[in-house]
């Protein structure tokens, strides 16, 4: 079990830390100006490029964009977790941690936490207990008999069956005292619509117990034994079990995985079992969702970073749904993402049990990359008449524009143009041109906030070009206020008096100046802190390398910056904007070209010219 830190405590240590004497203990440091500087430990260099500040306790690396304060260094290089980096650093400076002040909250939610595990684990037992003993056991074991599963599989993914009747499990709970709210918590039982009490959630169904990498029990699944409906039963979402982060059969399959840095996902319960059975134990079995950002950044963690991930599906159109979902997910967390489908009909269950593992491994051979599946599918799909072309363009043009890796799209590109002979040139133009309207719907919409760009270190994706991408986020004046905001901290109040965050364009950036501002406006003022923290190592980069530079502000120049932010702001929001969404909204295709086209270089001259007006200096 993890352990808890109080906030206050957290602060203490950090303010008692010296981030110039922690980071000399593994980097030789030589002052240079205000900073020290030093080779980067985390890319191999000759000149140093890695710069340590000792008043705001920041490092950032020129380099390789690496950056933060003094914990974010300690998990970066020694591989700590955040609460070991804080331990470290406390008993380096003789503070002590009080282990046992874990909030009352916290507390409870600890031990609800625990029991919902071990009432899981009850459950668990007890539908083993009835696959196995009770009479009317012996027709669900005649049915895993039926699908080919082994006695060595039932008893090593705990299959169960839950009997049929309304209060089996309710009352084998009641005689041993468990509460039916914790019963309820846990999912297992659910509450009467018209009269009071509760009945059993899987009734006359085999069961599947699932399980976390810690095999510990966090819900089920459940699977009637004839035509009925709902042939899928699963547990509900609890306080342990979230289905978008949890993968059926990882807790068996992750040291193969780990091994031939591959991963296997299916679909089913029966089909992860078949897998497992016939040795292709490097696969996993997503719970009834579509693959999440979370699944991956779990598979990634476990085959690495050039680690190869492979769904299989039992159709075309439900690979190339999967596939068209999943790119932007895949893009930033696997170099070697590939769509298996099998011949119509099967799923991989069937087809393992109609023609073997030999068999299904020579299929695998013949799985393509996610994109280029996209392309022959489309072109198997519309053909390579003149019209099938240009279907097959505009279906792909949004897949091409999504794809965050420069180098990866320009070469998909040259692989369409190849396959139906166009103009290589043409086709970066149009993707171009879906480019620059994924952007702007972005900053139209700037509401709904999207989940994969928040959580931009689902791959720890530190490429070159992400460092620079990092670097010159949102606009030039978005950075300076954020800066702003990091290195002047007393332009905080105005910031939020002018709800000036609203207008940010970039996500990011707006997350990290809601942080400024959360940690400037604590109650507790000794725990404000200028430059805030985050669990995410592109922001913290972003953070260190805006805070690191050494700007010199005043309260006119921050009031003329503001001044200037909103000025062009506003002129964006009330003109070119909304008719481009107009546009968007009739599908006008050819005047949404025009208008982002004249939008471009209105923006471009109006910027220079709003510069010259309020006399704004270009800070970088
Ligand atoms: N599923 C679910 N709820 C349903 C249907 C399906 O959660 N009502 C999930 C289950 O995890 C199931 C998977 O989706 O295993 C695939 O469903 P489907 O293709 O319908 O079934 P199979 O796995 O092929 O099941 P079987 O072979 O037992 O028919
Ligand atoms: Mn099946």
């Amino acid at each position: 079990m993890a352990f808890f830190i109080p906030e206050e405590k957290i602060f203490e240590i950090k303010n008692a830390a010296d981030i110039v004497d922690i980071i000399s203990e593994s980097v030789l440091l030589k002052k240079s100006g205000r900073n020290y500087v030093g080779l980067c430990p985390f890319h191999s260099e000759k000149t140093p490029s890695f710069t340590v500040n000792y008043e705001k306790q920041i490092f950032y690396c020129f380099g390789c964009g690496a950056g933060g304060n003094v914990f974010a260094y300690l998990t970066k290089k020694e591989g700590f977790t955040f609460p070991e980096a804080v331990k470290y650093v406390a008993g380096k400076y003789g503070i002590d941690i009080p282990v046992e002040k874990i909030s009352p909250e916290k507390h409870k939610e600890i031990s609800e936490k625990d029991s919902i595990f071990s009432i899981n684990k009850q459950a668990m037992d007890f539908f083993k207990g009835c696959l196995l003993n009770e009479d009317n056991g012996k027709k669900a074991l005649e049915y895993l008999k039926k699908r080919k599963i082994s006695d060595n599989t039932i008893r090593d993914y705990h299959l169960g069956y839950a009997p049929d009747g309304w209060n089996v499990l309710l009352n084998y709970f009641a005689k041993k005292n468990v509460l039916t709210s914790m019963l309820e918590k846990a999912g297992l039982i659910i509450r009467k619509n018209k009269s009071e009490g509760f009945y059993d959630r899987f009734r006359n169904r085999i069961i599947f117990p699932i399980f976390d990498v810690n095999s510990q029990v966090i819900g089920f699944g459940g699977r009637v034994m004839d035509d009925s409906l709902p042939k899928y039963l699963n547990s509900p979402e609890t306080i342990v079990f979230n289905k978008s982060q949890s993968l059926y059969g990882l807790n068996m399959a992750r040291s193969e995985c780990r091994i031939t840095e591959t991963v296997f996902i299916v679909e089913g319960y029966f089909d992860l079992l078949s897998l497992h059975e016939n040795g292709i134990i490097n696969s996993v079995a997503t719970l009834g969702t579509a693959i999440s950002s979370e699944h991956v950044k779990i598979l990634r963690a476990i085959v690495g970073k050039d680690g190869k991930i492979i769904l299989v599906y039992d159709s075309d159109d439900a690979g190339i749904k999967a596939a068209q979902r999943s790119i932007e997910i895949f893009d930033k967390g696997f170099a070697d993402a590939r769509i298996l489908v099998l011949p119509s009909g099967y799923d991989p269950d069937s087809y393992l049990v109609k023609f073997g593992q030999q068999a299904f491994k020579n299929a695998v051979l013949s799985a393509q990359g996610t994109v280029s599946f996209l392309i022959n599918s489309a072109i198997k799909k519309y053909g390579l008449s003149v019209e099938g072309k240009i279907h097959i363009v505009s279906e792909l043009k949004n897949t091409l524009s999504s794809i965050e890796d420069n180098v990866a799209r320009a070469l998909y590109i040259r692989e369409l143009s190849e396959k139906i002979n166009i103009d290589e040139s043409a086709l970066h133009e149009r993707v171009r041109e879906t480019l620059s309207g994924i952007t702007l719907n972005k900053y139209i919409n700037k509401s709904d906030s999207n989940t994969i760009s928040d959580n931009p270190d689902v791959a720890g994706y530190d490429s070159e070009n992400s460092i620079i991408e990092n670097r010159q986020r949102g606009t030039r004046l978005e950075r300076q206020i954020i800066t702003m905001m990091l290195q002047f901290s007393e332009m905080v109040p105005e910031i939020i008096k002018r709800d000036l965050l609203s207008g940010f364009t970039d996500d990011i950036l707006k997350s990290i100046g809601n942080a400024i501002i959360d940690q400037q406006t604590l109650p507790e003022p000794n725990l404000r802190d200028a430059i805030p923290v985050f669990d995410n190592n592109e922001k913290n980069s972003i953070v260190a390398f805006l805070s690191i530079k050494d700007e010199v502000w005043d309260n006119k120049s921050c009031l003329e910056l503001i001044k200037q932010f909103e000025y062009i702001y506003k002129r964006n929001k009330d003109t070119s904007i909304k008719k481009i969404k107009q546009a968007e909204e009739t599908n006008d295709e050819k005047l949404l070209l025009e208008l982002l086209r004249a939008k471009q270089i209105q923006a471009k001259n109006k910027r220079n010219s709003s510069l010259k007006a309020l006399g704004g200096k270009t800070i970088w």
